[in-house]
């Protein structure tokens, strides 16, 4: 029988950082995987390949809408779908691989095969048992379904399914204008399919600064992606190569079809705990499947602790990388920590949306007094040399401290530049401070410059 330390069950985000910092602190570690690579949903079917897909189609688009007028001329590239998922899995295999590397490297055990715990400081794999003083649970989540809405991976896909379609459809039904619905949505819309996003609420991506909302669902009806908003989808029919989608408008109940290739269902992901035998372990469970754990990841049984998809919190894969390595740090004696106040959400797309902190609806609601300093980039020289000068930065500060609250950008680069908001916040750094600080010329960063100048005295270009 091996022992270990710390054996953690699942190598995605947050169980392979997990893996690798308690090897980091001298913990003996091992980590349980049943997929043939490590990575996860993040590197295999989710994060990575998304974001692959998502960077060859933007070139295309690049190519069809913006070449020509910085004087470009020819003919825009056609697409071989073969190629660019062949291009896709590359990417997917070196990712996935450098995680085995990084496993070598720290001698951290990888135990091929599903996991159980049939007790606490025991887990088996296959026929072998193997004991541990602790067990990190990393198992991450699974698509919701949708009652009448049947997954084949095929026509009715989940997102695994859309990042291997056998061809481009030429119609594609979305339902849930989330996070997955409109990052893979864009997607087949510029690869030229007709996407039509069919979302339960009146407006897309739940939870995000209303004005961002409205200025994305603008945005990308522009790119040509249709939404039917305020829609309860009731159930999806197939024959062998279409759908039909049937939904009911919450506002008068009338019912409506819409024909399909290929329907998406992005309405949610789920915990993934199947086979674990968390359940006759006494470990609790919320009614949405998520493994409670205290302010450490510890559940309620001693010794066995969860992170990442599995536990409650945003589905980030930086959160469970967070919580993986604040986890480890915990085991190891240490003080992990995670400020989950600062976890920033960033959306793919074209532009791309990111936000940290709080939003307006949240600042309101709370009765907190504060100022909104806001920069279009149709202000900001670079955005407009590069055809980016769609969206803005929108800063939020304590009108009395100026204390950063929260940002909101929509606009090129938006993922990348929200990271200074980001280390301003959890330095406590008052808009001021970012105002004061000198930023490069022309760079988009300015925006984010702009933006704080604008909670003050006033942006310079606006
Ligand atoms: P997972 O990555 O789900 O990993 C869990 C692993 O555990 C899996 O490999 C699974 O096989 C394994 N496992 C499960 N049960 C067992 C068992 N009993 N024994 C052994 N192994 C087991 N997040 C972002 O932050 N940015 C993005 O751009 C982004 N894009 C996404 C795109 C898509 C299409 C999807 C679906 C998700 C995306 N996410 C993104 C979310 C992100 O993938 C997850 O938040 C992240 O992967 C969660 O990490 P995790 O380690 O908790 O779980
Ligand atoms: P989501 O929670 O982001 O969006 C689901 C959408 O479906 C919501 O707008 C919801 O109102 C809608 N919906 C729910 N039921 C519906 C119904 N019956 N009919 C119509 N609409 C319905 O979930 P999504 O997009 O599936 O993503 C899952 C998780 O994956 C997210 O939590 C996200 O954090 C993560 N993810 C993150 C990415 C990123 O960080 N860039 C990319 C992709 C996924």
């Amino acid at each position: 029988m091996a022992q270990y330390d710390v054996i953690v069950i699942g190598a995605g985000p947050g169980g392979y950082v997990a893996a690798i910092r308690c090897a980091q602190l001298g913990l003996k570690t091992a980590c349980v995987e049943g997929r043939d690579t490590l990575g996860g949903t993040c590197l295999n079917v989710g994060c990575i390949p998304s974001k692959a897909l998502l960077h060859a189609s933007h070139m295309l688009h690049e190519a069809e809408h913006n070449f020509a007028a910085m004087g470009l001329k020819g003919k825009s590239p056609s697409v071989d779908w073969k190629q660019m998922l062949s291009y896709k899995d590359d990417v997917i295999g070196q990712n996935t691989k450098g995680i085995e590397f990084l496993f070598k490297k720290n001698k951290i055990d990888w135990l091929k095969g599903w996991g159980s715990i049939p007790e606490a400081g025991r887990v088996k794999v296959g026929d072998d048992i193997h004991e541990a003083k602790n067990i990190i649970v990393a198992t991450g989540s699974e698509a919701a379904s949708l009652p009448g809405v049947d997954v084949d991976e095929k026509v009715v896909v989940t997102s695994t399914g859309a990042l291997e379609l056998g061809k481009i459809p030429k119609t594609m039904v979305v339902i849930g204008a989330g996070v997955i619905g409109l990052e893979m949505g864009s997607v087949y819309s510029r690869l030229g399919a007709e996407v039509t996003v069919v979302e339960f609420l009146d407006a897309i991506t739940p939870g995000m600064d209303a004005e961002i909302q409205k200025t994305f669902q603008r945005t990308l009806k522009k790119q040509g992606l249709k939404f039917v908003m305020g829609a309860a989808v009731q159930k999806a029919e197939t024959t062998k190569s279409k759908a039909k989608v049937h939904y009911k408008l919450r506002k008068d109940d009338s019912e409506h079809v819409l024909d399909a290739d290929v329907v998406l269902l992005a309405t949610g992901r789920k915990p993934y705990t199947d086979g674990l035998g968390l359940e006759s372990l006494g470990v609790e469970i919320s009614k949405r499947g998520q493994i409670q754990t205290d302010d450490h990841w510890q559940t309620n049984v001693k010794g066995i602790y969860a992170i990442g998809d599995a536990i409650d919190g945003p589905m980030l894969a930086h959160k469970a990388e967070d919580e993986g390595m604040a986890c480890a740090e915990v085991l190891a004696g240490k003080h992990g920590h995670v400020n989950y106040g600062i976890i920033p959400g960033v959306i793919y797309t074209h532009p791309e949306v990111a936000n940290v902190g709080a939003t307006e609806q949240d600042l309101k609601e709370a009765g907190r007094a504060y100022k909104v300093g806001k920069f279009p980039f149709m202000g900001n020289a670079r955005a407009k040399a590069n055809f980016a000068g769609d969206g803005f930065v929108k800063l939020l500060a304590d009108k009395e401290t100026d204390r950063i609250l929260g940002c909101h950008i929509i606009g090129p680069g938006a993922g990348e530049l929200i990271h200074e908001v980001c280390v301003a916040m959890e330095f406590g750094a008052s808009a001021q401070d970012l105002a004061l600080t000198c930023h490069a010329h022309p760079t988009y960063s300015e925006a984010v410059r702009e933006a704080a100048l604008a909670c003050g005295d006033g942006a310079i270009h606006a």
